[in-house]
């Protein structure tokens, strides 16, 4: 039997090249080896009150974006979270499994608690127990994520562990999954943080940006006047660029900036110069396909609604088991 892989992105803006190397390239590789579900995360898209006309066209350009990096439908489950009504009721399972300590703890809600203090809403602090049944309700074994999503996949396994503790096996311990092994985390091009939906817009590549807003973006990227001591160790703004670089370009012209570096010859101009050339090459036809893609609702709603089917068919399987375990089987 082939392993089962579940993943979300949240519709809550633009996606970006942290979304493309964090989660998407992974699910395109995936796809072709494991049985795999692939979702819009729309419920968790509400903990952060968003306007309701932006929903659906979030959604919309979500699913366009996936498809036109190169996942097919046709071999993965491509849904909305909110189509699937057995996730809220697996959700409010595992909410009685899910402590208020451990909750309060969480990184991703110590981090909202503080930059929205006016909406600490419950949504937000059960944001683990939802992602978990997200995960859970198909049995996953692997999720691919970037490095930010570590602390909820080790709270996925915790809530899992408790129920199979409690009312007997049921649910795979999931793990995150990177094809390099490591989980990435895609840096911001001013050298302060991540690459971000709604954060450091002026410092992401979103995979909508038109070549010369890239452009404009990599060559205001952070530099310095450049090493004057061969074999320098690079400070974290440069080694961000050559991580970028060593994404989007070929490996000549990453070992000859390397070298550049290494022997104090590098110009920075230069090599801002190539890698925008290069990110431009990488995302204008994932952008153009995506454009064209948004147009066509009635294909993107088709979409929805086929993922819709293959998920529920799934989800129904677990949720069933779930309640006779727990009880609920009058
Ligand atoms: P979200 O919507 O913030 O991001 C979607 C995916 O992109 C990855 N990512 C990054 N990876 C590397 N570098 C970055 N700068 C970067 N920014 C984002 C994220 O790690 C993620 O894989 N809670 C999730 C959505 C979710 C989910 C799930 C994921 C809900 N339920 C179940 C997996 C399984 C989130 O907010 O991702």
């Amino acid at each position: 039997m082939k392993e089962i892989v579940v993943s979300g992105i949240r519709s809550t803006g633009y996606l970006h090249l942290g979304n493309y190397f964090g989660a998407i390239q992974n699910y395109v590789k995936m796809q072709e080896d494991f049985n795999c579900y692939f979702f819009v995360a729309d419920y968790h898209a509400l903990t952060t009150h968003p306007d309701p006309k932006e929903l659906k066209p979030n959604v919309y350009r979500v699913i366009a974006e996936n498809v036109a990096s190169g996942l097919d439908p046709n071999k993965v489950a491509l849904y909305a979270q909110s189509d699937i009504p057995e996730i809220p009721e697996l959700y409010l399972m595992l909410n009685m499994l899910a402590y208020k300590g451990e909750l309060e703890k969480t990184a991703s809600f110590k981090d909202k608690a503080r930059s929205q203090p006016d909406n600490i809403n419950a949504g937000l602090l059960t944001y683990p127990s939802l992602m978990a049944a997200d995960i859970l309700i198909h049995k996953a074994h692997k999720v691919p994520v970037g490095k930010d999503q570590e602390q909820h996949l080790e709270m996925t396994r915790n809530f899992a562990g408790r129920f199979n503790h409690r009312y007997g096996d049921l649910f795979p311990e999931p793990t995150a999954f990177n094809f390099g092994e490591q989980l990435v985390k895609i840096p911001s091009l001013d050298g302060k943080g991540k690459m971000s939906k709604s954060e450091n817009e002026n410092a992401t590549i979103y995979l909508a940006d038109e070549d010369d807003k890239i452009r404009k973006k990599v060559m205001k990227a952070k530099t310095d006047g450049g090493p004057t001591e061969a074999n320098t160790p690079m400070p974290d703004y440069i080694e961000n660029i050559f991580m970028l670089m060593k994404l989007v370009s070929s490996e000549e012209h990453y070992n000859q900036f390397l070298n550049n570096y290494n022997n104090c010859e590098i110009r920075y101009g230069d090599m801002k110069k190539q890698l925008a050339e290069d990110m431009i090459k990488f995302v204008s036809p994932i952008r153009e396909k995506a454009v064209a893609m948004q147009n066509d609702i009635p294909l993107l709603q088709k979409i929805l609604a086929e993922g819709k089917d293959k998920a529920r068919e799934s989800a129904s399987k677990t949720l069933s088991d779930a309640r006779k375990m727990i009880g609920i089987n009058y």
